[in-house]
């Protein structure tokens, strides 16, 4: 399956940074049982995975702003392309040795995100789509799963982290109501790659709070064009500004929302 130049050019830099990441991997299983512990390291690795990704995609369009979780903005000559960059998403899981994380790498035209890349390096699975071109993994072609039935759908959330905040009250009334109707909840750890798995069909349905832009937009236009459902947790469009999506086939995307609703006015 040819790529547009662009999607090219995302690839590059996905892969090259994600080969660093997988080296690094190696590392932090050995630093687990060292004192100091592999905090340290996995700071430097992220740096190093996003300058990577920045020199990249410089080199081929050096116009473009930049948004980078590590390193911030970086504005560019050209106002209306911006790349949206998560290095190293799911790091908490790095941390820990678990090869579940992702390189996101998204590009934004007049303010809507026109391509998308989720690249798990640790086994290898590249997600990219391309406004009105489909969704793919691995030059697959992908869609989001067709399951209408809640009792049969497994389905993808995001927990508060310890010391960052949010509302433990409502995600334990939003977690209760979906444990009450869904098949299976899963909280994997890396929200780019949440939105890659709707994209494939293995979830059935997922939603987060507190989520920064770098996390959401690859994943956004990945379930797009899988044929899915985005939007913030009320149903509109406002996911950057709110901070939280939903996602899903038509049917489960429609359901959560209703779930997460009710559960929200509980007490
Ligand atoms: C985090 C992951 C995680 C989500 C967090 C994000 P990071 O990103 O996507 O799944 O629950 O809220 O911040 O910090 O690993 O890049
Ligand atoms: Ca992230
Ligand atoms: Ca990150």
């Amino acid at each position: 399956m040819p790529h547009s130049a662009v999607l090219n050019v995302m690839i590059k830099a996905a892969r090259r940074a994600g080969r660093g990441l997988k080296r690094d991997l190696g590392e932090i299983e050995n630093l687990q049982v060292s004192l100091k512990g592999p905090r340290n390291f996995v700071t430097a690795a992220d740096r190093r995975a996003e300058e990577i990704v920045y020199q990249e995609l410089a080199k081929a369009r050096p116009d473009y702003g930049f948004l980078g979780e590590e390193g911030g903005a970086r504005e560019g000559a050209d106002k209306t392309h911006r790349w949206l960059v998560d290095p190293l998403d799911g790091t908490t899981n790095f941390l820990h040795g678990i090869p579940h994380f992702a390189v996101s790498i998204a590009l934004e035209r007049n303010g809507v995100i026109v391509a998308g890349l989720v690249y798990n390096p640790a086994n290898d699975e590249m997600f990219v789509a391309e406004r009105g071109k489909g969704a793919f993994l691995n030059d697959q072609r992908i869609r989001v799963a067709t399951r209408q039935k809640l009792n049969e759908a497994v389905v993808g959330c995001g927990l508060p982290h310890y010391g960052r905040g949010g509302d433990l009250g409502l995600a334990r009334n939003e977690i209760a109501a979906a444990q009450q109707h869904f098949a299976g909840l899963r909280r994997y750890g890396a929200a780019a790659l949440d939105l890659a798995w709707i994209a494939a069909g293995r979830l059935d349905a997922y939603w987060e709070r507190n989520l920064s832009p770098w996390d959401m937009a690859a994943g956004m236009v990945l379930v797009r064009e899988a044929g899915g459902f985005v939007s913030d947790l009320d149903g509109g469009e406002a996911i950057f500004a709110k901070a939280q999506i939903a996602a899903g086939n038509e049917t489960m995307h429609r359901e959560l929302i209703r779930l997460l609703k009710a559960a929200a006015k509980e007490p």
